[in-house]
């Protein structure tokens, strides 16, 4: 393979190197490019854009591939757990039982929160949404952890403060929207049953944590726990390039997770399967709507994926855990048969075929958050607890490589130059 590119531009000739990664993706590195030719690039969305080289997550979209630091997600759902998992992610390895006690020990005596939070908290209306009060606390972090904005500062502490305190803020929103009591951290609880206590558990009673929702919850944390340089791990870097502290990088990801196209969309997959439901359950007719989105302005949610012109292989390992979960709980969901239904209705349809849109992880995942008891508006919310030590790592890789500032270039399409008018003369 050669290992340049040539561009011909105004007659002349240039010359950019190639660079293969480990899985032989490869990328013309055009560092030089407007100081070479005087040009530079346009890729709206940055399809086509590499943002950086990375060791922690590599996905094969055309042959639904993905495997963190090297180990297959399937491998992961099926053997580890979530923080062996937020480990590898963050440090590169699967950890040894001494350094995962030490990990783990290390999160459960970090769970409790400064209770002047609960004062920022209580200033939220009842009705927040979760993700706003999530990214406003998580921003809140840096002024209770000052020192994260020293750079020099060690980030492991304020690393492991993230992963004990998010399942805990997270809590919040739900225990005061019924009007109940915030439970607070258990430390004789591992990092999941910890966050189920805290969300179902009420003084008036013992609450007794179901091994298959606590099961079913690791496997849904570890899928959703990095995917490269989607739109909110690439804002995490992007304002970690500026050496904004942790708390505040992490927070600015929160909010674009919230977006309806992105994690927000299993939000809007229950609320979309929900309105089918309503109307009768014709697919069909849903399916017809999305193809013609623009008169109907219906869009298909949980369907479709910039990277992944396959099966998302999260999606399958989902699907497959939806019965299974559902089947275990005794729990009956008419959502889970429409979802079933529209996905074949879709995979059959030249407009979904010639466009590649499979089902993507946000499809089937709000059916089993719903059969473990977590309410609609916290869906996103478990996809930020699932993808934060994704963030971390990526934020982490990013400062040790000593990215530069992310500043992105344009092509000025406005007014040329122009005197100024007066007020009385325009
Ligand atoms: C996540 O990047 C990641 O890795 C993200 C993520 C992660 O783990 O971080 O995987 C998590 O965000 C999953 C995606 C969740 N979002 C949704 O489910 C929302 C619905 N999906 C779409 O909005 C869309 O598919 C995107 C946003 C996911 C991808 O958008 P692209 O790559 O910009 O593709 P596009 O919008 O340009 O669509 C290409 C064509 C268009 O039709 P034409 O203009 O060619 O006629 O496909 C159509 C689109 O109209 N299309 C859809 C569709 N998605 C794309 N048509 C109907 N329903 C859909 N869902």
């Amino acid at each position: 393979m050669a290992n340049t590119a040539e561009l011909t531009v105004d007659g002349k000739s240039y010359e950019f190197p190639i660079f293969e990664g480990t899985e032989h993706e490869k990328a013309f590195d055009i560092s030089n490019l407007r100081d070479q030719t005087g040009y530079v690039t346009l890729d709206r969305g940055y399809k086509n854009t590499g943002a950086t080289k990375s060791a922690i997550t590599f996905l094969d979209g055309e042959q639904g591939i993905l495997q963190y630091r090297g180990y297959s997600i399937e491998e992961l759902a099926a053997k580890a757990s979530f923080l062996e998992v937020a480990y590898l992610l963050i440090y590169g390895e699967l950890p040894t039982k001494e350094q995962y006690s030490t990990f783990e020990d290390s999160i459960r005596r970090h769970t409790l929160v400064n209770e002047d939070m609960r004062k920022i908290f209580d200033g939220f209306p009842v009705n927040a949404h979760p993700m706003s009060v999530l990214s406003s606390l998580v921003s809140a972090m840096s002024a209770f952890y000052p020192d994260s904005q020293d750079e020099k500062s060690d980030p492991d502490g304020h690393i492991i403060r993230l992963l004990a305190k998010l399942p805990t803020i997270a809590t919040w929103s739900y225990k005061r929207s019924l009007g109940h009591p915030v439970n607070y951290p258990k430390n004789n609880l591992d990092y999941i049953s910890n966050f189920l206590n805290m969300m179902f558990a009420l003084p008036v009673e013992e609450y007794k944590v179901d091994p298959v929702v606590a099961e079913a919850l690791n496997v849904l944390l570890i899928l959703h726990a990095d995917h490269e340089q989607n739109c909110s791990t690439s804002t995490v870097r992007l304002v970690g390039s500026s050496q904004a502290n942790l708390y505040s990088s992490i927070s600015a990801g929160i909010s674009a997770l919230w977006g309806p196209l992105h994690g927000g969309a299993n939000q809007e997959v229950i609320e979309m399967l929900e309105a089918i439901k309503a109307d009768g359950g014709d697919v069909g007719k849903y399916v017809d709507m999305a193809k013609n989105a623009k008169t109907t302005g219906f869009r298909l949610f949980g369907f479709g994926h910039r990277v992944y012109k396959n099966f998302d292989p999260r999606a399958r390992i989902i699907k497959k855990a939806a019965d299974d979960v559902l089947g275990k709980l005794g729990v009956n969901d008419p959502v889970l048969e429409i979802a079933k239904g529209l996905e074949e209705a879709a995979l059959h349809d030249e407009y979904f075929i010639q466009r590649k849109l499979y089902p993507n992880v946000d499809f089937y995942s709000g059916i089993i958050y719903r059969a473990l008891g977590i309410p609609t508006n916290m869906f996103t919310v478990m996809f930020a607890i699932g993808r934060l030590p994704g963030w971390i790592a990526q934020w982490k890789e990013m400062r040790e490589q000593k990215e530069p500032i992310g500043r992105p270039r344009q092509i000025y399409t406005g007014a040329t130059l122009r005197k100024f008018v007066s007020i009385e003369n325009r």
